[in-house]
């Protein structure tokens, strides 16, 4: 049976992804590999461990760590997941990010060239491709998009996958990667847009807006984004990159307005509009033609439904965030939102 090493499997997505594939019966064994940092969390797959699913805790960055995994388990593929992921925290602070999102992808693709991995499929996101102009939705990222990051967090997802792209070119190493937009669902640590503002309004606390709440992001269901991305290790070419988007984009300001209804709550008393993020991306929008076209994926869920599953989610799950929003969360909120 294959073995995949799905690295950053306790944070949002990765957990999704492993959660996935254990319930479509794939038959795979999966090493859930991560480092249990801030936003990793073992509850996330707790339930799931087991013949099929191995957990060891370790970083990217540590070699005979993950050299004595992928020997130990006969790991023959591997899925990246993991990353520093959040766009507010690399502005206070990029070192962490330089680290674990560069030199860790680095680590794993000297790895993948001495263990004679047969696929290595790297996780990255359109913050790599920069922003688009509001005023033309006729323009979209595609996969030939020149990369122009404008946040420390998209600067160092953007060397991964140049570093990808060069063990591809030099090594002939058998590499695949995704680029996808803004994700949503459950599990969706409470620092991002979607699962703070609805855990704020669960607490009765305000939601704040950046700068006019106009920038534009285009939302994927986590699922709709695991299920490319197995689609993508299944099918995909190697050395070709695949756009991952749903079609779907919105501003802050109407997404935040669907939350509101949804959760019964009024606008002016609620939504508190509050200082820019620095350099924040305007727009952001995915052409996902080529890998509907060469693989046959495209989203399964539509986002009226689907945020309605994630808000039910956050509300059947008060534990699970509440133990988040606790501890170091607390002084992350205050040092990110108190003076703006
Ligand atoms: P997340 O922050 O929820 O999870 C990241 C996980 O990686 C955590 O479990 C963390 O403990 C682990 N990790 C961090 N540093 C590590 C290290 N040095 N060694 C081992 N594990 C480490 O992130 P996410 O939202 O699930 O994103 C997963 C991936 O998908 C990232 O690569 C991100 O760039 C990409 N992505 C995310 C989105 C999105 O909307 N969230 C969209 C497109 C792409
Ligand atoms: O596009 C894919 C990317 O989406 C991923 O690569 C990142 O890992 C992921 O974090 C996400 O980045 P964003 O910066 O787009 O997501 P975030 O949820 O932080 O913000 C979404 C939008 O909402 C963005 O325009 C900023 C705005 N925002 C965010 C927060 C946290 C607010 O207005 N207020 C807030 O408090």
């Amino acid at each position: 049976m294959t073995t995949i090493l799905v690295t950053g499997a306790a944070g949002f997505i990765g957990s999704n992804f492993v959660r996935l594939l254990v319930k479509r019966k794939e038959p795979v064994r999966l090493v859930a590999f991560d480092k249990l940092t801030y936003a990793g969390n073992l509850a996330n797959i707790s339930d799931l461990l087991g013949d099929q699913v191995i957990f060891v805790k370790g970083d990217i960055c540590d070699t005979d760590k993950v050299v004595r995994t992928v020997r130990d388990y006969h790991v023959s593929q591997i899925v990246h997941f993991a990353a520093e992921s959040h766009v507010d925290r690399s502005i206070l602070g990029s070192g962490p990010f330089v680290q674990t999102n560069v030199v860790g992808t680095q680590v794993l693709l000297d790895i993948a060239k001495s263990e004679r991995i047969e696929k290595f499929l790297y996780v990255s996101t359109d913050e790599v491709y920069g922003t688009l102009p509001e005023d033309r939705p006729d323009i979209k990222f595609t996969e030939e998009t020149p990369l122009q990051p404008n946040s420390p967090y998209s600067a160092s997802k953007a060397a991964g996958d140049c570093l990808v792209r060069a063990y591809f070119h030099t090594f002939g190493l058998p590499v695949l990667t995704t680029r996808c937009s803004n994700n949503y669902g459950p599990y969706h640590f409470p620092e991002k847009l979607i699962p703070l503002f609805v855990t704020n309004l669960m607490e009765n606390k305000q939601v704040p807006l950046y700068g006019d709440g106009k920038n534009i992001r285009d939302w994927l269901y986590v699922e709709d984004h695991c299920d490319a991305v197995y689609t993508v290790l299944q099918k995909g070419r190697f050395g070709e990159v695949y756009n991952v988007g749903g079609n779907n984009e919105m501003t802050n300001r109407q997404i935040t307005e669907i939350i509101l209804r949804e959760m019964n709550k009024p606008w002016d008393k609620f939504v508190r509009y509050v200082q820019d993020r620095p350099g924040h991306d305007r727009r952001y929008a995915i052409d996902a033609s080529k890998i509907k076209r060469e693989l046959g994926w495209e989203p399964k869920h539509r986002f009226e439904q689907a945020i309605k599953t994630t808000i039910q989610w956050y509300r059947d799950n008060e534990k699970w965030w509440r133990d988040i929003k606790s501890g170091d969360y607390l002084k992350y909120y205050e040092t990110q939102y108190a003076h703006r």
